[in-house]
């Protein structure tokens, strides 16, 4: 079939938290839409009606959706091609020898080729390494005699936006576009013209660049607070004291807060970089930094407790940050797999993601140690500081890298922060 045989507008290769949500608000600004996975329990959720992730806003979307029959699902990648713009939403892993994992998106490319036809836009949407862009532009005019450009349209439209502000965001983030020759761009552009946010016209290897690099900002970011919670461990410095000193009426402060920094996105990120870096190791020790805080954490409540074996420990929070269901590279998992090396007793408790855990109540109950894994609002309240010098054993050391009450302590026994408490504690902002 060609675009101009097409039976829908847009099609999106990937119902992801990505996909998903982008291809729900095509079809609500009007587009018909084809969404298509190869995961069947995916494409069921969703013909049932019902979003098979949190992200804020979606289910009501759904609903919208449904009602209109604008959205219609395939197992087929080569379906997608029944539209005119074809948009790859798939996932882009990292191998562990720091190089993109292309493998969802080769095969997707692979089932493709024999159905495209002129007229078409392929818009990778993933978050992919400098010069994935040209490759598949070349892939096409090499096994299809494309122009492309001027016959078949390809482009990068990175995903900026952040899980859980998804539909906030697609109205106003600048939607950075980088086509393939004289008039992708311009094609595409079209499409994102369905929503209100600005469209800034770029190249495609511009465009790869701006969306890993703006991940690695982040990942930086966030990896500088967290080595100098270590060295204020080592200098028996207070970490939260020193930001303070950093940041208060400085105007080139700054310094983020600490935490687990991971998530699906910057864990893997930066590796698009690193893997033809100028300064190779310079990014990986970045991730080094950030993928240690869960064994700094393990070791101060070593220092402070001595062995964790057979010992009760609380784990807050599965998910890779704050009030999301995403635990998908959390550093919550590889703490709580260091945990259980220590021959620790582990009971985890989050009340977002789909695994099940156990409740607060039965997490706390004589915890001889609670480490605070994720800063979602629950346990930021101080009910849950109170719940916990409550429950959990007498001399119960508490460790939170996020400072979730104020109280300013990493590490610190339960007693202790119920009285350093503030009146009005300013819990910190949450990461993502
Ligand atoms: N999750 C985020 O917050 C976020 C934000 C910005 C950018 N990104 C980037 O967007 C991309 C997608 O991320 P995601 O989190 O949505 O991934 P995801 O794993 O949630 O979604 C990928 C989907 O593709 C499906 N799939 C895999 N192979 C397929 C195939 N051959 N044919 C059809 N369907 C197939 C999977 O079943 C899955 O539903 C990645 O490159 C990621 O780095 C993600």
């Amino acid at each position: 079939m060609t675009p101009s045989q097409s039976t829908a507008d847009v099609a999106v290769v990937g119902l992801g938290r990505v996909g998903l949500p982008l291809a729900l608000s095509f079809a609500d600004r009007g587009l018909r839409v084809v969404g298509v996975d190869n995961d069947p329990a995916r494409l069921e959720a969703v013909r049932a009606g019902t979003m098979p992730f949190q992200e804020t806003g979606t289910q009501e979307l759904l609903d919208r959706v449904h009602a209109s029959a604008r959205l219609s699902l395939s197992e087929r990648v080569a379906d997608a091609a029944r539209a005119r713009h074809i948009v790859i939403t798939l996932g882009t892993p990292s191998f562990s020898h720091i190089e993109i994992d292309m493998r969802d998106i080769r095969s997707a490319l692979d089932d493709l080729l024999g159905v495209l036809s002129t007229g078409h836009s392929l818009i990778l949407r993933s978050t992919i390494a400098p010069g994935t862009t040209e490759f598949v532009a070349g892939y096409l005019a090499k096994h299809r005699g494309f122009q492309i450009g001027e016959d078949v349209f390809v482009a990068h439209a990175p995903e900026r936006i952040a899980a859980g502000r998804f539909l906030a965001e697609i109205d106003t983030l600048p939607c950075i576009i980088g086509g393939v020759g004289a008039r992708s761009g311009e094609e595409v552009a079209e499409l994102f013209g369905v929503f209100d946010a600005p469209i800034v016209q770029t190249t495609p290897v511009q465009a790869e660049l701006a969306k890993i690099w703006a991940n690695i900002l982040r990942y930086t970011t966030f990896a500088l607070p967290n080595l100098l919670m270590m060295d204020c461990e080592r200098h028996a410095a207070n970490v939260f004291e020193v930001i303070d000193l950093i940041n208060r009426d400085y105007p080139r402060g700054g310094i983020a807060q600490p935490g687990l920094t991971a998530g699906t996105c910057l864990r893997k990120d930066f590796a698009f970089s690193e893997e033809r870096s100028a300064a190779p190791g310079m990014l990986l020790a970045v991730s080094r930094v950030n993928e240690s805080v869960p064994l700094f954490l393990l070791e101060g409540a070593k220092r402070r407790l001595g062995s964790l074996a057979n010992r009760k420990v609380a784990v807050l929070g599965l998910a890779f940050k704050a009030d999301t269901d995403d635990e998908r590279d959390s550093l919550a998992h590889k703490l709580i797999r260091l945990l259980e090396r220590e021959l620790a007793d582990v009971a985890v408790h989050d009340p977002h993601v789909s695994t099940p855990t156990v409740s607060f109540e039965d997490a706390l109950d004589g915890a001889e140690l609670v480490v605070v894994a994720a800063n979602h609002s629950e346990f930021r309240e101080q009910r849950a500081l109170a719940a916990i010098a409550e429950r959990a054993a007498p001399d119960c050391l508490v460790v939170d890298p996020w400072n979730c009450w104020g109280a300013a302590q990493v590490f610190a026994y339960a007693s202790e922060l119920v009285a350093l408490l503030p009146a009005h504690p300013t819990p910190r902002e949450a990461r993502g």
